[in-house]
């Protein structure tokens, strides 16, 4: 079985690939990760995140051990992803690797669960189940800030919603797999409900889907 999870900055779509992996014994990949770790390689080597050339070469080299550094949320990191993401020879060479992740997942596992924002769309447009997390830009913010408060970060809510917004605005108008929910993907809108209840909502799409044939 493969989920492709797909929505805006902190909708609640990690937290819920993860509940659902472990829920149905599948692998899961945040391919934020991916843009974020590699703009953490670029930045280690002194590199330029806006040179095209430097960042695909980054992205090249990236292992599944570079997706598990703590600074990957850093601030800085997070705003360099959603500029480097923009760029089409970096999204392609970080294709084959989303691909190979849910068609031969690690562990051995029986499949595995993607999300990021041109999953369902661009990455595995055949997955068993797609779904599109979303909430009010309001609700998203006040998570992050949250977030950023339990990990000891400490940062200004508005800024926090600004940042959101901005990120926003460039994933969904990039010309290249910008942020939108597939024609097929399940909408979960999750501005009044809690993690337990978008994942009890989840997993009964998911049982209840129909199967498909050949
Ligand atoms: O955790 P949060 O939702 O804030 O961000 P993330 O999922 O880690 O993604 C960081 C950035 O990477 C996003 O703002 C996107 O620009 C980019 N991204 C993307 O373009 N495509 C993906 N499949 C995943 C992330």
């Amino acid at each position: 079985m493969v989920i492709a999870i797909d929505g805006p900055a902190a909708s609640g779509k990690g937290t819920l690939a993860r509940r659902l992996a472990r829920r149905f014994g599948l692998a899961h990949l945040d391919t934020g990760l991916l843009y974020r770790a590699t703009v953490a390689r670029l930045l280690h080597d002194g590199g330029d995140p806006t040179k095209e050339a430097l960042a695909v070469a980054a992205a090249s080299r990236l292992e599944i051990a570079d997706l598990e550094a703590p600074e990957l949320r850093d601030e800085e990191i997070t705003r360099w992803a959603s500029v480097v993401a923009a760029q089409r020879a970096v999204r392609l060479a970080l294709l084959d690797f989303q691909r190979d992740f849910a068609m031969l997942p690690p562990g051995g596992a029986g499949g595995a669960v993607l999300d990021g924002r041109d999953i369902g769309t661009v990455v595995l447009p055949d997955a068993d189940i797609k779904l599109f997390v979303t909430a009010s830009a309001e609700v998203r913010a006040e998570r992050r800030f949250r977030e950023l408060r339990d990990r000891g970060v400490g940062s200004i809510r508005s800024l926090v919603l600004h940042e959101i917004r901005e990120r926003d605005e460039r994933d969904r108008h990039r010309e290249v797999a910008p942020l939108k929910r597939a024609e097929d993907a399940f909408l979960l809108d999750t501005t009044d409900m809690s993690a337990s209840v978008a994942f009890d909502a989840a997993c009964q799409l998911i049982i209840s889907r129909p199967v498909k044939t050949a």
